[in-house]
């Protein structure tokens, strides 16, 4: 069975049940709707069950930060402020990031499905987990999809010391044979919920993904904490290809922000603040409008299949495909459970204490723990 991440005695196995129910009885008892908090507990634990730790329960600490803060709007009046036949902007109220994008890829959807093509903007959202989440959205009803969204600045851009641009992700989903392309990545060498995982483990990181506020890499992960950045894809300089992930992360800044009249990633704040003004960007793409379905799905295989047969490096042991290894991840999970950080799991357990909700109960659906 194979399984990615880094999984040691320090973790218990929850099955994803438990874990579901628990996010929503949390999210249901500080007032989020009943449906609301599924699109959230849906969101977080796709994440988990992917291998994305960083984006998983992990989180939801932050949004209930933001909810009692008042920088999470509970009930907000998500509204389309412009459309037309294949393109809309929606103004997200300060709402849950989750709950405004899964209503903006559903319309980015509605309108791919009359029209070839569906392109919708959103402004004034908030952190919305895992980009890949929305693009599968639309891989399910056979087009292809992709997500956007700016994020609070963390990364230096190529040349410079400060935090200016976000982690800003990117992903694009596609139909296949067996299971979807998925291509869902930071446009920073990590995100920096990678660089929590290595704190909470008191672990380096390795060199290359940060610099200290002095702009030397480092690989100390409190340094980058206390002042200094995370690189952007490609790395340190020009010589990898720093100031390509750079552009990248400013492509999702003029599509997930600037296009929508929202702003760019130095500006946007923490969820839990108010006025975060994070922004997404959705495009949906009915294939059938451009050859048959069936033509499509065995055009991607083929060339998946092309792919993992080509010649192989003797220090890797397969070339694998976009979104494969948290799909294989996924099906270990559904069937012995995710794990969970014990520390996250005292974490998650405290909030409940503090809210008066039942715990989290850990125990695989194998038992295992
Ligand atoms: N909401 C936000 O503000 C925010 C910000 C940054 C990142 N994120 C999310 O964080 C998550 C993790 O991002 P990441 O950059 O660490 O992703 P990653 O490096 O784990 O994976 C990037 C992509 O590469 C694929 N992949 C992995 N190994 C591969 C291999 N050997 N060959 C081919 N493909 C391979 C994965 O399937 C994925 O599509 C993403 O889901 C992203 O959306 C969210």
């Amino acid at each position: 069975m194979f399984e990615k991440g880094y999984i040691d005695e320090n973790y218990v196995r929850v099955s994803r049940d438990e874990l579901f129910s628990f996010v929503v009885r949390v999210l249901t008892k500080l007032e989020v709707p009943e449906k609301d908090a599924e699109i959230v507990a849906h969101n977080l634990i796709m994440a988990d069950l992917r291998g994305i730790e960083s984006h998983g329960v992990q989180r939801l600490k932050r949004y209930v930060d933001g909810i009692l803060s008042g920088g999470i709007n509970l009930k907000p009046s998500i509204r389309i402020v412009r459309e037309g036949p294949s393109y809309a902007l929606i103004d997200g109220d300060e709402g849950l990031g989750q709950v405004v994008g899964y209503r903006a890829m559903k319309l980015a959807i509605k309108k791919a499905r009359e029209g070839g093509i569906g392109v919708v903007a959103v402004r004034n959202s908030n952190h919305y987990g895992i980009a890949g989440y929305y693009a599968l959205m639309a891989a399910e009803e056979g087009m292809i999809g992709i997500s956007m969204t700016n994020s609070r600045p963390l990364v230096a851009p190529t040349g410079g010391v400060e935090r200016f641009l976000g982690t800003n992700p990117i992903a694009l989903a596609a139909p296949a044979r067996d299971r979807p392309f998925l291509l869902d990545m930071a446009t920073s060498v990590v995100p920096i919920g990678k660089l929590e995982v290595y704190r909470r483990k008191g672990k380096p990181i390795p060199e290359g993904w940060a610099i200290d506020s002095a702009g030397n890499i480092t690989t100390d992960v409190e340094k980058v904490f206390s002042g200094g950045a995370l690189l952007p894809l490609g790395g340190f300089g020009e010589l990898f290809g720093g100031h390509k992930g750079y552009g990248l992360s400013l492509m999702v800044d003029i599509l997930a922000g600037i296009l929508g009249g929202g702003t760019w990633s130095r500006h946007v704040k923490n969820t839990s603040e108010k006025h975060s003004e994070v922004g997404h960007f959705f495009m949906a793409i009915n294939i059938e409008d451009f050859l048959p379905p069936e033509e499509f799905r065995e055009k991607m295989s083929r060339m998946i299949d092309e792919l993992k047969s080509s010649r192989r490096h003797p220090d890797f042991e397969r070339i694998w495909i976009h979104g494969e290894k948290g799909f294989l991840t996924m099906q270990t999970r559904l069937k012995i459970g995710i794990p969970i950080y014990r520390k996250v799991l005292e974490e998650l357990n405290s909030i409940a204490e503090s809210i008066g909700v039942e715990k989290l109960k850990a125990g695989g659906e194998d038992g295992r723990a």
